[in-house]
């Protein structure tokens, strides 16, 4: 079943009913100042860091849900409605939300009239603008009381839902015509402050909770909307909001336009103040006045627009199946850039408070929109390699407003390190851009520490190669990719961290999986040190490589599959005589994508495992047979309900792994057949069961042994975004950037007939038509570059402005 469909001409999805399965949200900015909107008008703002500087409040695990957001009430009569149905869930006439590319457009209508709520954030400004528009489609005249409303948070959300003994205290506005200011702690040590604020002198405010929705009144019957109106209440303390009254008569057939918007300000300290205790608004001001011209709202849209047509423009399909053509051309690439910016902070399943931006998390998401912003790639690598200490371990995570590491989960994830390699190499392979490799960076934050950051890539390889266990495996730490596999952790006391709790370094398990990783991204590294003409280095790790791929095929192959791990006592994990969890998913993707086995058989033999053992019709779980029981040996794994996250649920990051693996022993009908199997467009039908938004991944869907097979959760912030993106541009369709060119080595179903992909790459334009009237799953015959034939299957970089016509030949 579907609430809704595509509109891919416009680049949208369009909603048709409020009452889909969960709040579908939609990310709104880019670049500073973000908004999470669902498609019921619900969600909240902040600047930069969804913990530290969130704008306005939300509350997690409410009922019902999605309880707080950007509201408009439209009195008319004795009807309250709202134009996005929540939160009074008046019946509406018509509704409808649709979705787009960094802006959401909400329409309901009821006895008559019609309201259109436009919400964006607009290029390089820091603010959110809501346009309402309202129209009277009856033959009577209206009039209308409008009242827009949001909750105003503290600042630090997780002291503005925890400590309210000070915080009931501290809530402080002021109100300047328009315009609502939230200046709670800006008399001490805050220089920023947020204001909403109207294009429109209005008739009416409320700045204190109480007085708008009443001590026991609620969001879905506020006393102010269904009473008597707004009484200019100033918070102090408590819970300040931002609500106004407009009153508004619309003759017949007549519209009216209301601009709302929700800035964010910082001044200098020596600013701060226009006088004792009243905010300098100088740059409020300048804010307002930038949109005051009605034509600024569609100028901003019209900008913003134009920046994804020239993101997308960087990778473009025309497959002739539709399907596969929106999740290239938008959705997929969307959810890429909004991986990117929010890497596993805040969406509708993590709260912003929890988790800062995580290492491996961010590393994986350059492999998703480096071909976007290689600029903001660059950066984000210097960011994320600050955070490494000298013995080239990682801090796991780190807070977005001050790049400083997270002290509370620290460091010990072996897999960390590596993924630095993986996420500079397709850097390296975008741009060509090898001065990156000289930027001197930090070490721990430390700027008396900093070296190039080639010597961060050094390091990255040499922690593993270092950190070798009995098998000559590398120690999985306090987890690998996979953050529930504790092998070191032995928690028995509740709510101790799966994560930091035990010791770190345990000197006996090990991990597969980082083997697998240690060859895939330890031949990136030899192919940058053979650039750079560092021989001796190269063939030394080559050397460490070779040993590796020995190792992995020895300790590390099971008969049929790849193992997972050793355990602290140096038992299997992931193999046949395993009671439970015999096969896991992770290092038969890892490993083969790595080449390992692929000319000795025994990645066929995996792969063919993990078809027999893992698929699914929803997807391939990660392991089985799932955990049945808690197992202190391996930690979080077996804390969940078999079926769900890590403990055998469908997790969608590793799909994708498996389509590069098939794609890299050429077999494209399976490659493709696992990539449509969670592709969202392609189960879009089953929206009742799948339950998360149908035009983004989500991270998990409840595997086979779970009651609720099928069912997604934690959807928008996964590296699936990445993953799957790069499976498919790179590994199905195969436009595989490279140092020196690009591969041109697709993987596709027989029954394909050809394709034809637009890229743009390190500044040239390559239109590359593929022809497989031949029917081929793999192996390029012939190709052709601006109608010259050249032999194997790399085309050299190109001039920067020039178009490329690129025509190859399966067979
Ligand atoms: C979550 C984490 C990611 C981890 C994965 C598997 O998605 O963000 O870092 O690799 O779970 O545990
Ligand atoms: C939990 C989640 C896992 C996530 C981790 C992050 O363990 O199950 O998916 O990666 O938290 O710390």
């Amino acid at each position: 079943m579907q609430y809704g469909y595509f509109d891919d001409a416009r680049r949208e999805y369009v909603i048709t009913t409020p009452r889909t399965p969960l709040p579908w949200i939609n990310y709104l900015g880019s670049e500073a100042f973000f908004t999470l909107l669902s498609n019921t008008a619900g969600g909240y703002s902040f600047y930069k860091d969804a913990r530290l500087r969130r704008i306005t409040r939300y509350r997690y695990n409410a009922s019902p849900l999605d309880g707080e957001g950007f509201r408009v009430y439209i009195r008319d009569g004795e009807t309250v409605w709202n134009p996005g149905w929540q939160p009074v869930q008046t019946e509406l006439d018509r509704y409808q939300c649709r979705h787009g590319l960094g802006y959401s457009v909400l329409e309901g209508a009821k006895n008559g009239v019609t309201a259109t709520q436009e919400l964006l954030v607009p290029n390089g400004d820091d603010c959110l603008l809501t346009r309402l528009t309202l129209r009277n489609d009856s033959s009577g005249t209206k009039r209308l009381e409008v009242f827009p409303y949001i909750e105003i948070c503290l600042w630090d959300t997780m002291d503005d839902s925890s400590n309210f003994q000070r915080n009931f205290s501290t809530g402080e506005v002021e109100v300047c015509g328009a315009a609502v200011y939230h200046k709670t702690e800006y008399r001490e040590r805050r220089d920023h402050f947020a204001f909403f604020w109207a294009d429109r002198e209005p008739d009416g405010f409320d700045t204190a909770r109480e007085a708008f929705l009443g001590v026991y009144g609620s969001p879905a019957r506020p006393r102010a909307v269904f009473g008597g109106g707004c009484t200019g209440s100033i918070a102090h303390g408590w819970q300040p909001v931002a609500a106004q009254q407009h009153t508004l008569l619309l003759p017949p057939g007549g519209s009216v336009r209301l601009l709302f918007g929700l800035g964010y300000i910082e001044n200098p300290r020596e600013e701060k103040w226009e006088r004792p205790g009243v905010v300098n608004k100088t740059r409020a001001e300048a804010m307002m006045a930038r949109y005051a011209d009605p034509a600024a709202f569609d100028a901003a849209m019209d900008a913003l627009r134009a920046r994804w047509d020239g993101l997308l423009s960087a990778y473009q399909l025309c497959s002739g199946e539709e399907k596969l053509d929106r999740m290239v051309n938008i959705w997929n690439q969307y959810q890429c850039m909004v991986t990117f910016n929010m890497s596993r902070s805040a969406s509708y399943f993590e709260s912003g408070m929890g988790r800062g931006m995580g290492f491996r998390d961010s590393c994986q998401d350059l492999l998703g929109f480096v071909h976007m912003i290689p600029e903001r790639a660059r950066e984000r690598i210097l960011d994320i390699a600050a955070t490494q200490f000298p013995d080239g371990s990682a801090y796991h995570q780190y807070q977005p407003l001050t790049k400083k590491g997270n002290l509370a989960v620290g460091s010990g994830f072996n897999d960390d390190p590596l993924w630095l390699i993986a996420g500079t190499d397709a850097y390296l392979r975008e741009t060509g851009d090898w001065s990156i490799l000289d930027e001197r960076v930090d070490f721990d934050n430390d700027p008396a520490l900093a070296r190039p950051l080639l010597e961060h890539l050094r390091r990255s390889f040499d922690y593993t190669r270092t950190h070798l266990g009995p098998h000559g495996l590398p120690l999985i730490g306090r987890a690998d990719w996979n953050d529930c596999l504790n092998l070191n952790c032995f928690s028995e006391h509740p709510g101790e961290s799966f994560q930091t709790t035990g010791p770190s370094e345990g000197p006996v398990a090990e991990s597969v999986f980082i083997g697998g990783m240690f060859v895939q991204y330890g031949r990136a590294w030899v192919d940058i040190l053979r650039h750079l003409a560092l021989e001796a280095e190269a063939d030394a790790a080559q050397r460490d490589v070779d040993a590796m791929v020995q190792t992995v095929l020895s300790a590390g192959w099971d008969g049929a599959w790849f193992r997972r791990a050793y355990d602290a006592e140096g038992r299997v994990v992931g193999g046949a005589a395993c009671e439970e969890g015999q096969i896991f998913i992770e290092p038969q993707g890892m490993c083969v994508m790595a080449g390992i086995g692929v000319e000795t058989g025994e990645a066929a033999a995996a792969l063919k495992s993990v078809e027999e053992r893992l698929d699914t019709k929803y997807g391939i779980v990660l392991l089985q047979p799932a955990y049945t029981r808690y197992r202190l040996e391996l930690g979080e794994i077996s804390s969940y309900p078999p079926g769900y996250k890590e403990n055998a649920g469908i997790f969608c990051h590793n799909n994708p792994w498996i389509v590069c693996a098939e794609a890299e022993l050429g077999h494209g009908d399976r490659a493709f057949a696992v990539y449509r199997r969670t592709a969202p467009a392609y189960i879009e039908d089953i929206s009742d069961i799948h339950r998360t938004e149908p035009y983004v991944y989500s991270q998990m869907i409840a595997g086979r042994d779970a009651p609720s097979f099928g069912e997604a959760k934690n959807s928008w912030l996964t590296g699936t975004a990445a993953w799957t993106f790069l499976s498919i541009s790179q590994a199905i369709l195969g436009v595989k950037p490279e140092l020196d060119g690009l591969r041109i080595n697709p993987c596709i179903p027989g029954k394909c007939r050809g394709f034809t992909v637009t890229r743009r790459w390190r500044g040239a334009t390559y239109r590359i038509h593929v022809d497989n009237t031949a029917g081929a799953e793999h192996g390029v015959v012939s190709l052709t570059v601006d109608g010259a034939a050249v032999p194997g299957n790399l085309i050299p970089p190109a001039a920067p402005g020039s178009t490329v016509e690129v025509e190859a030949v399966m067979g």
